[in-house]
């Protein structure tokens, strides 16, 4: 028979020979399993003397529990060399730079309107939206804008087939009809802006058939015409990022505010080149006024108790003052050179804070 060292010396190498889990496992039952090697010559004990059997019965067991231990050192080992491997290849190198490669971009409206939201979030602003499909009572009559109103003519709508009560749905025409749908939900005061697609059937240089606007609307019991023009003021210097921006406000008319106002900014165009904030001239950025009265009263507010104001504006022709695009309509062409060059990085997440342009 074998003797009882070398076959201590032969398990213990198997185990340390075995170069991974399963083949440790085959080792395991060669040396301790049923039909192992060990377990055999324990089996072998029934046939020597009592006195024998004893003094090599306490060998063979004090041999088993070293060949356990070295079985678990071994496999703890290899457990551990296991993981070591996979995370290893797993290995997520954190200071490499976004990947360079990456030919996708945002598209500047989705970028101006983060911007605009960052803005307005930081003052308070609650975002909500309302449908594109809208009826004639909030694009219109709640705003103001009776049947026979020539404002329902500038609006060039798109209207959807007559229904059987002869009511006809429509394309919003602006984002004004959310100021009703917000009023009507909820308790004032109100704080929002809606951004969101609006339509008109009109299409050259500076109109497409769809665009975007931004909706405000803040109504409280003291809101007067001082926070309308320190909010915009404010959003206006934070948007085109000039501190000391030139504004003012030129008196106009909508049919839901009273008064009305349209706001300009102070810019140049020597050389046929447009620099905001600086030079003789004005550019138009948004329109806005103090709630109609009226138009509190259609959405369940009581006018003699709450005020507030409103605004509107566009923010396709934003994103062009701001990042000087000549033509309205690229836009939408779906050009990914256009897009390459007018388009921001996806890690240029707009915030006060982080800075609103790159
Ligand atoms: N709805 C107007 C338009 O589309 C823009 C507008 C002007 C909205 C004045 C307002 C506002 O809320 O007060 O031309």
């Amino acid at each position: 028979m074998q003797n009882l060292e070398a076959l201590r010396a032969e398990l213990l190498a198997s185990f340390e020979q075995a170069a991974d889990l399963a083949a440790l496992d085959q080792a395991r039952v060669a040396a301790l399993g049923k039909k192992g090697r060990l377990t055999e010559r324990m089996k072998g004990l029934g046939t020597l003397e009592p006195d024998a059997r004893k003094a090599a019965g306490q060998e063979l067991n004090r041999l088993k529990g070293e060949l356990t231990e070295a079985l678990d050192a071994r496999r703890a080992a290899l457990e551990g060399g296991a993981l070591d491997a996979r995370l290893g290849a797993e290995k997520v190198d954190i200071t490499l730079p976004v990947r360079p490669e990456s030919e996708g971009r945002i598209h500047p409206i989705s970028q101006v309107l983060d911007e605009m939201a960052a803005i307005f979030g930081d003052m308070g602003f609650a975002i909500v939206e309302g449908p594109d499909i809208e009826d004639d009572f909030h694009n219109f009559t709640a705003l103001n804008i009776p049947p026979e109103h020539p404002a329902r003519q500038m609006h060039d709508t798109f209207y959807f087939p007559e229904r059987d009560d002869g009511s006809r749905r429509l394309l919003r025409t602006h984002t004004s009809p959310v100021q009703i749908r917000t009023m009507k939900a909820g308790e004032p005061p109100y704080r929002i802006i809606a951004p969101g697609r609006t339509y008109r059937c009109d299409y050259d240089i500076t109109h497409t058939p769809m665009f975007h606007q931004i909706e405000g609307l803040v109504v409280d019991e003291h809101t007067h015409m001082g926070h309308l023009k320190g909010c915009l003021i404010d959003f206006a210097k934070s948007f085109f990022e000039v501190d000391n921006l030139p504004v003012r406000f030129r008196p106009s008319y909508f049919p839901f505010t009273e008064p009305s106002a349209e706001m300009d900014i102070g810019c140049s165009r020597d050389g046929g080149v447009l620099r905001i904030g600086e030079g003789a001239d004005w550019m138009e950025i948004l329109g806005c006024g103090m709630v109609n009265p009226r138009v509190l009263e259609m959405s369940g507010v009581d006018p003699a108790r709450y005020q507030g104001f409103a605004f509107g504006l566009g923010v396709e022709r934003s994103a062009m003052l701001k990042y000087g695009i000549p033509d309205l309509r690229t836009f939408y062409d779906a050009d990914a050179r256009w897009l390459k060059h007018y388009g921001f990085a996806a890690g240029d997440v707009p915030s006060l804070v982080g800075g609103l342009t790159r």
